[in-house]
């Protein structure tokens, strides 16, 4: 089949016409509406176990219905005594995303129940993403466990800040997201913040938009 026949832009088109009815706004990095399922598979665990001291558990998974499709990440928080610990879930970032410096932020819905009120994302650059070393970029965000609704989130690439074993490094560069090779989920004990947190949670989300 010729690439500009009718059969195909029509095919085109509908596969354009159904990806923007979950789209936010701006193009999407992840749309878990309609991915396919082995998508589950990309996403991998990030937790406090990578030190011995850890005993906190994240997982992601597809959750799917007769009727929807979405992405739930169930996490549980066992921190240390000083609040720390934090579970998370990673995934490098698809190439299909065009030119990176058009965008500004990432913006996508979520849903929070549970024990678990504060999330972050977590930016990683490329040659970080194997063998961590240095920091990573980061913006925290808290939802409300109390309504059950889905809110939306924008986070701007402006506002992420370097972290390194979740304590900020002030004079890091700032955050260049054509750097950026993966994006990551976790929650976290908040030994480093105002307030401490622990048990389990989970956070629904339908897709995740760059504007
Ligand atoms: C859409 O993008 C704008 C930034 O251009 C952002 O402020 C807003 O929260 C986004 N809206 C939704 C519904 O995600
Ligand atoms: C990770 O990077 C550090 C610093 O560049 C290096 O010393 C170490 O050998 C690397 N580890 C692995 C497993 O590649
Ligand atoms: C961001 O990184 C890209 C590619 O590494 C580079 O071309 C660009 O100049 C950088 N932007 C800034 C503001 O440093």
């Amino acid at each position: 089949m010729s690439l500009s026949s009718l059969p195909y832009r029509l095919l085109t088109l509908g596969i354009v016409l159904c990806i923007s009815t979950s789209v936010i706004n701006g193009t999407v990095l992840f749309d878990f509406t309609t991915c396919d399922p082995s998508e589950a598979d990309s996403w991998t665990e990030i937790s406090d176990t990578v030190r011995k001291p850890g005993m906190s558990k994240a997982v992601f998974a597809l959750q799917r219905t007769r009727v929807f499709q979405r992405g739930v990440m169930f996490a549980m928080i066992n921190p240390q005594p000083n609040g720390a610990g934090f579970a998370g879930v990673q995934r490098t970032l698809p190439d299909d995303i065009g030119s990176r410096d058009s965008y500004t932020g990432i913006t996508f819905k979520a849903r929070a129940q549970g024990q678990l009120k504060y999330w972050k994302v977590v930016l990683v650059d490329s040659d970080q993403v194997a063998n961590r070393t240095r920091y990573d970029y980061e913006q925290k965000f808290p939802l409300d466990l109390s309504t059950r609704k889905f809110e939306v989130v924008t986070l701007p690439f402006s506002d992420f800040k370097a972290y390194r074993r979740g304590k900020l490094v002030p004079d890091a560069p700032a955050l260049n997201f054509s750097d950026t090779g993966a994006f990551g989920l976790q929650t976290f004990g908040g030994v480093y913040d105002g307030y401490k947190q622990q048990g389990s949670g989970s956070l629904e989300i339908d897709s995740v938009s760059l504007y």
